[in-house]
């Protein structure tokens, strides 16, 4: 909790460590409610310190001393001190190694919060990023002091049967009175934010992988016994991850054992502990008849991500906190080719784009907008952020694009190389890229130290006598906080031309003819001219997103429709027609402003017929084209946000476009119906996305016919992305048999929490009149579980975050709803709690009545007493 000003820690003070770990020696003997932790730290002076003090000052919290002793003899009283937050050790041999040896008792039972040592069910388990380890024992918690670690645990055999830490396991044996012990030794240095330990009832599903150059590894899943049957897809797309890593970057697993472990209280959504990931089960579990499609490639995306910080990460981690885009902006980039490769690479970016756009935009333009190398934090876990995370893999996915996958992959070579077994900053890693490839980055440094969206805006000039087409590029960036002023950045764009009947036309640029051409923007206005242009084309600008900017370039509706139509880049086909829709919706939020009675453009309606009518082979891109921008999408393109417009806006849109193209949608929803549950190729999956899209549609109707044609499919659906998208439709209309389906479907599922999670946040984020009543009472559902942070996500997250029309409700209950949960939260859990205040950031988008009512929630929240650093930090800075 909270002492009266918590510290801002800056980049710009780190200096190294003082002293340095050479190996750990931990013993723990594994309590639900008294664990006792030994640890034996074989220490030294850094010789790269220049601190010339005596004394060593160890991070703890939450610790309860037993012992402690300097070279064999015990410390006296006066030779160490102990805050709430670390013991110092007033004088430490200067000139030679030492050995500390503590020992300290701790409560897993009473820690709520999910850091450090924790019990989840039944299972004890760790979570020691970013700052955990501290709360198990007393340490140098800090990612630059790296150490190797041997780890005994000794605990009761029928409650922990299965005792597991990282590493080799190098002995066990049993007790009397029914204890036993198992020994762990990892090889490989590391800091203490990637230690853990397992304990409890486990069931253990195994497999192995043959490596590149031929070893053995053994892969081992471990879920509770009820779990073992939804554990065939994690292993298989573990595998396919191993593979992926050595085909694409080279990279071969080093240990001879790689553990999963899935637990169900977890805050974040895994953890690549060396040797021994623990995975939020929602990431592990799967069944056809229990996970979506999409749950399937989350799963395979997270193992992918987990397993790919092994090198991106474990072998090489980070210096300091400050640095955590360098393993993480890299390893979702990493995450997201190979989720790219193993499924359709076009669906993948789109899906990225749209979450970056939507989230990471809105918080780059809001009082918590950050570079992706932060210069300052009070709470570390605060920026485990959509901005160090998805924008940090766009400024990583710039440099493989400036630099070809050739190039990229050479860079990636050396700093693997370089800087193997080190601790290092996000500045190694353009070094290495600048090295390998002998050029220079300098300008592109920028996109780690600048803040904010960059805007591009661009006109066009054509030039029929000279056949030239001249392109003028502007680029600036809004302020953010602490950061009035932006430097021009080093923007790769990347651009093709479309002749009139929308076959590619030539690019001649300085006399040289290309296909396609990524353009170097560094310069606040730059102008390109195309030459040798018969007549003039249409630009297709920003290919792929080939930069992480919001683009700002006139376009008529005519010529939206024309690139929805003909432009081969499968992302900028997406956006033209995204964009086509959201010049639509514009226009009719204007109309609803001004009453005037709604018309829906025809264009629009044969726009999407054309694409109903298309029979193309990635019906998964199909069904994209089909969604309109989600509200959310919206309101970020809206200088002040009119949440109920919006809405209105959009249903009305789909709601024609139903009516209008009935038959179409009708159409292929039949063409595309059939069970296929259990089958998951591409062809499944898009034929499942592509109906349940024309399904949402036709459900606008509200017909006997669309709650005849959801009830059937809920009914029948042997899968859950068909029984899901049923029961989402159904949720949000108003279909007679609601009450009772949704009962259903919680009989059917009681006993899968997944499952659960999707029934509470479908009722969360409905649509429909009673939803606010209806998040109440289930807040009052036997179900419902404040300490387990994805029931907290699925109901109040899903409320406050995915649920614009009534979180924003005017009278302000959807606010104080979410300040009430957030300090309930607070005192549990403060990394869930802070999540939560996020819905409130963003006040100042709001109209003046809004805003009042959301600043008077964050008010209400900072004031409060005992508020955790996690909350504070966020709440206050909304604010300011
Ligand atoms: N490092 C984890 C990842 O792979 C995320 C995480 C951070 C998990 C902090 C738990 C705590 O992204
Ligand atoms: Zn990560």
């Amino acid at each position: 909790m909270r002492d009266a000003t918590p510290q801002t820690v800056y980049l710009k003070d780190y200096t190294p460590p003082e002293y340095l770990i050479d190996s750990v020696e931990l013993n723990f003997d594994l309590d639900e409610q008294n664990t006792l932790v030994e640890s034996r730290l074989c220490m030294r002076r850094n010789p790269q310190s220049t601190d010339p003090g005596m004394s060593l000052i160890l991070a703890g919290e939450d610790l309860e001393l037993v012992n402690i002793s300097l070279d064999g003899k015990p410390l006296a009283e006066a030779d160490f001190a102990i805050t709430p937050e670390a013991m110092t050790l007033h004088r430490v041999p200067q000139d030679r190694p030492f050995v500390v040896n503590i020992e300290n008792r701790i409560n897993p039972k009473a820690n709520t919060a999910l850091e450090g040592l924790y019990l989840s069910g039944s299972m004890l388990c760790t979570q020691c990023e970013a700052q955990g380890f501290r709360k198990i024992t007393w340490f140098l918690d800090r990612p630059d002091v790296m150490t190797r670690f041997k780890t005994t645990l000794t605990a009761d055999k029928s409650q922990y049967p299965v005792l597991l830490s990282n590493g080799n396991k190098i002995g066990q044996g049993e007790l009397e009175h029914n204890r036993h012990w198992v020994g762990w030794e990892d090889p490989f240095a590391k800091p203490c934010y990637l230690f853990a330990l397992v304990a409890g009832q486990l069931a253990c599903v195994a497999d192995n992988f043959t490596t590149m150059s031929g070893r053995q590894i053994a892969l081992e899943i471990f879920v509770e016994q009820h779990n073992v049957d939804k554990c065939t897809h994690a292993m298989q797309s573990l595998k396919n991850a191993m593979r992926w890593d050595e085909e694409t970057y080279g990279l071969e697993y080093d240990l001879d054992l790689y553990m999963i472990v899935a637990v169900d209280h977890f805050n974040m959504g895994a953890m690549e502990n060396k040797g021994l990931n623990v995975f939020n089960t929602k990431f592990v579990l799967a069944r056809p008849d229990t996970a979506t499609d999409s749950d399937y490639e989350h799963i395979e995306g997270v193992i992918g991500h987990e397993y790919f910080h092994n090198w991106s990460g474990n072998r090489i981690t980070c210096r300091d906190w400050f640095q955590l885009s360098l393993k993480e902006g890299f390893t979702v980039f990493r995450d997201q080719q190979f989720t790219g490769d193993r499924t359709s690479a076009a669906v993948k970016r789109i899906e990225d784009v749209n979450a970056l756009r939507t989230r990471q935009f809105a918080e780059d333009a809001g009082p918590l907008a950050h570079p992706i190398r932060p210069e300052a934090y009070i709470e570390i876990n605060n920026f485990y952020t959509l901005t160090v995370y998805e924008k940090g893999a766009e400024v990583v996915r710039m440099l493989h694009t400036l630099l070809g996958a050739a190039g990229f992959r050479k860079g990636c070579d050396l700093y693997f190389a370089r800087h193997d077994g080190q601790a290092v900053t996000c500045e190694d890693f353009i070094n290495a890229m600048e090295a390998a490839n002998g050029v220079e980055l300098n300008q592109f440094r920028r996109w780690y130290s600048q803040a904010g969206t960059p805007v591009l805006t661009v006109s066009q000039q054509f030039d029929t006598q000279a056949q030239q087409l001249r392109l003028t590029m502007q680029q600036s960036c809004p302020p953010t906080p602490n950061q009035p002023e932006k430097a021009p950045l080093h923007i790769p764009v990347k651009l093709g031309l479309l002749a009139p009947d929308g076959s590619p036309a030539p690019i001649v640029l300085d006399g040289r003819q290309h296909e396609e051409i990524t353009l170097n923007l560094t310069q606040s206005e730059q102008t390109f001219v195309f030459d040798k242009l018969a007549r003039q084309p249409v630009v297709s600008l920003l290919r792929g997103f080939s930069a992480p900017v919001n683009l700002n370039m006139p376009r008529s509706l005519e010529e939206l429709a024309f690139l929805l139509q003909h432009d081969s880049d499968t992302f900028n086909r997406w956006e033209a027609g995204q964009q086509l829709a959201v010049k639509v919706i514009f226009d009719l939020i204007e109309d609803l402003h001004q009453q005037r009675p709604l018309h829906l453009n025809a264009l629009v309606v044969k726009a999407f017929n054309g694409l109903l009518a298309e029979e193309g082979d990635d019906l998964s891109y199909q069904a994209l084209l089909l969604a309109l921008p989600d509200e959310s999408y919206l309101a970020g393109q809206m200088p002040v946000i009119d949440v109920d417009a919006i809405h209105h806006a959009r249903e009305f849109v789909k709601t024609t476009l139903a009516h209008d193209l009935l038959d179409d949608f009708e159409r292929v929803y039949r063409i595309h119906h059939r069970d296929e549950s259990g089958k998951f190729s591409a062809d499944a999956i898009g034929r499942r996305r592509l109906k349940n899209a024309c399904l949402s549609y036709l459900n606008q109707l509200e017909s006997g016919a669309s709650y005849a044609l959801a009830k059937a499919q809920f009914e029948q659906a042997r899968n859950m992305t068909d029984q899901i998208a049923a029961l989402s439709a159904i949720v949000n209309s108003h279909h007679p048999d609601k009450a009772e389906c949704l009962d259903r479907f919680y009989q059917q599922w009681q006993r899968e929490a997944l499952v659960i999670d999707k029934w509470f946040a479908l009722q969360a984020s409905s649509h429909m009149p009673d939803t606010f009543a209806t998040v109440q009472r289930l807040m009052q559902h036997p179900a419902f579980d404040m300490h387990t942070p994805n029931r907290v996500r699925a109901l109040i997250g899903a409320f406050s975050q995915a649920n614009p029309l009534h979180f924003h409700a005017k009278n302000g209950e959807g606010y104080r709803f979410l300040a009430d949960q957030v300090l309930a939260l607070n005192t549990l859990n403060p990394q869930i709690a802070s999540r939560m205040v996020t819905g409130l950031a963003q006040w100042r988008r709001y109209d003046g009545k809004r805003q009042e009512l959301m600043k008077q929630q964050l008010h209400r929240i900072v004031a409060t007493e005992a508020l955790s650093k996690d909350v504070y930090e966020i709440a206050s800075k909304s604010l300011a």
